[in-house]
């Protein structure tokens, strides 16, 4: 069976004159997980591959350039989860940790826990020779400009109602989501899954999206597939969606209308929207949003790249 990966950067609202430097960050990502595969590495190895790329362009919410909390920091949110044994390691809400998606894969490949929260996750990465990075050297000219904004709004208007944080803006040039994930199926055929974010902008300090919570933002079993969501995180906790999805799709043969009524009956039931992209276990990707926009690049062994936005 060849290997496929899929990989998203984030559904939201991307203005068209950023869809280039978007399509291109995912190309880039999938370029380098495909890499990977292509020597006969694991899908967990080239999820992790594809979403350090994406952490470390700051187009995308995650890693350089996460979204600031209500404290102005860019207190961060990752997982990976492995399908053949459920293997998973996640971290969340934390400060100065130059790759999330790398310390979550340390804390599945230490197998003692599944998620580290805050602070002490830095001890964890400390022990285990994940670099970490001054706070500061993740936060950029575009999240810095965007907390200022979202602060003087606040205080103009007080907060927005929780989902309408995630409707689409109508300030040209500005963004919103780009969480960033992949979901792989390698040649033995094993999936796993990838997410990695900064969550909303101006979130209460301490809060923690669907990304790193398994079933919710990130999930991957062997007969189920991979799935990585983005979109509202409390819509996509609330209807534990990449785990529900991944059950849906049993069988089916039209993955990509699924996924959209999945999204549909998320909105309806809690209001949020977003995206999610799906490596299955017979070697099929799909993606689908409710949002805008969401950049999307895939690759399946023996054919071209391609992407979507
Ligand atoms: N989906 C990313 C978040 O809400 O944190």
């Amino acid at each position: 069976m060849p290997w496929s990966i899929i990989v998203h950067g984030g559904a939201g609202h991307v203005p068209k004159n950023l869809e280039l430097a978007h399509r291109a960050g995912c190309e880039r990502a999938v370029a380098a997980g495909a890499a990977v595969l292509a020597a006969g590495g694991v899908a967990l190895e080239a999820a992790c591959a594809a979403v350090q790329v994406l952490e470390a362009d700051p187009h995308f919410n995650a890693g350089h350039g996460g979204a600031l909390d209500e404290d102005g920091l860019p207190a961060l949110d990752a997982a990976v989860m492995r399908g053949s044994d459920l293997a998973y390691g996640a971290v969340a809400a934390v400060v100065g940790v130059s790759s999330p998606v790398r310390l979550a894969r340390a804390i599945l490949e230490d197998g003692r826990h599944c998620l580290l929260a805050g602070p002490s996750a830095l001890r964890f990465a400390r022990r285990h020779g994940v670099a970490l990075i001054d706070p500061e050297r993740q936060i950029t000219e575009k999240t810095k400009m965007e907390w200022e904004s979202r602060q003087a709004e606040v205080a103009r208007r007080g907060p927005p109602p929780a989902t309408a944080e995630w409707a689409p803006l109508d300030r040209e040039g500005e963004s919103r989501g780009n969480t960033v994930g992949a979901a792989v199926r390698d040649g033995q055929g094993t999936v796993a899954a990838a997410t990695s974010t900064g969550g909303l902008l101006g979130r209460y300090v301490g809060r923690v999206g669907d990304s790193p919570i398994a079933g919710a933002g990130t999930y991957a079993r062997d007969d189920l597939g991979a799935a990585s969501a983005t979109g509202h995180g409390e819509t996509m906790l609330r209807t534990v969606f990449a785990y529900q999805t991944l059950l849906s799709l049993k069988g089916v043969g039209a993955p990509e209308a699924l996924l959209l009524e999945a999204l549909s009956d998320a909105k309806a039931r809690v209001g949020g929207t977003g995206g999610v992209i799906v490596a299955l276990p017979d070697g099929r990707i799909a993606h689908a949003r409710n949002t805008p926009t969401m950049a999307c690049a895939w690759q399946i062994e023996g054919s071209a790249l391609g992407s979507a936005f």
